[in-house]
């Protein structure tokens, strides 16, 4: 497994890695509180619509956000993007715009990997905390908290328009640190 720093040409590639995962559990947030409920989806691979995003990827890529990926042979099989713009009040937080490993190779401490790596360039870029508008799903959610996220006291309004299904954590860069 080699890990690089994505070529714009490779950020619509993101789209080639394998989404499968059959999930059983979704969360949701009530009365600020995680509640897990029962909730079935056979993901075959990513919605239809996902390339719609690409520009959105782009962006991040252009505005000088860290895009990072693993490859196997010559296979890009999980990435990790950070957001370059500081966001929150203070403004000291950047978002991990996107983390994804594919089928196949996750469980094996992969995603902790790109997770440290994007806390680790964070840090370095001046960045107090770490945003992530996560998928809510058992497993993702799990994996996130393992880490050390937490919910998000102060969702970022305009993040939490555009995905409010997602969970909204947050990360500490200097005390979250598993
Ligand atoms: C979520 C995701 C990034 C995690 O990456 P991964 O490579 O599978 O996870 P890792 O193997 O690095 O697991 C890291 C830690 O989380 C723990 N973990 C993983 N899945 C877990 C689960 N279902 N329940 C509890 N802990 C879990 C692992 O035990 C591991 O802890 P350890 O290092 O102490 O053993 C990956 O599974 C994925 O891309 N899923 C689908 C897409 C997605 O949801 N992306 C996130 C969008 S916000």
């Amino acid at each position: 497994m080699i890990g690089r720093a994505l070529q714009r040409n490779e950020v619509a590639s993101v789209w080639d890695i394998d989404r499968r995962e059959v999930i059983d559990n979704i969360y949701y947030l009530v009365d600020g509180k995680l509640d897990l409920r029962p909730e079935h989806y056979d993901m075959r691979g990513w919605p239809p619509n996902a390339a719609e995003s690409t520009p959105m990827l782009l962006d991040c890529y252009d505005r000088g956000g860290w895009c990072y990926g693993l490859f196997d042979a010559s296979r890009l099989v999980a990435v990790v993007m950070l957001e370059s713009k500081f966001i929150g009040k203070p403004a000291d937080m950047l978002q991990l715009l996107f983390l994804h490993v594919g089928y196949g190779y996750r469980d094996r401490g992969l995603g902790r990997q790109l997770f440290a790596q994007a806390a680790a360039v964070a840090r370095e870029r001046g960045a107090r905390r770490m945003y992530i508008s996560a998928t809510p799903s058992e497993h993702t959610i799990h994996f996130y908290l393992g880490l050390g996220c937490v919910l998000s006291p102060a969702p970022e309004p305009e993040l939490l328009a555009l995905e409010p299904n997602d969970i909204h954590l947050e990360y500490d860069l200097y005390e979250g640190s598993r």
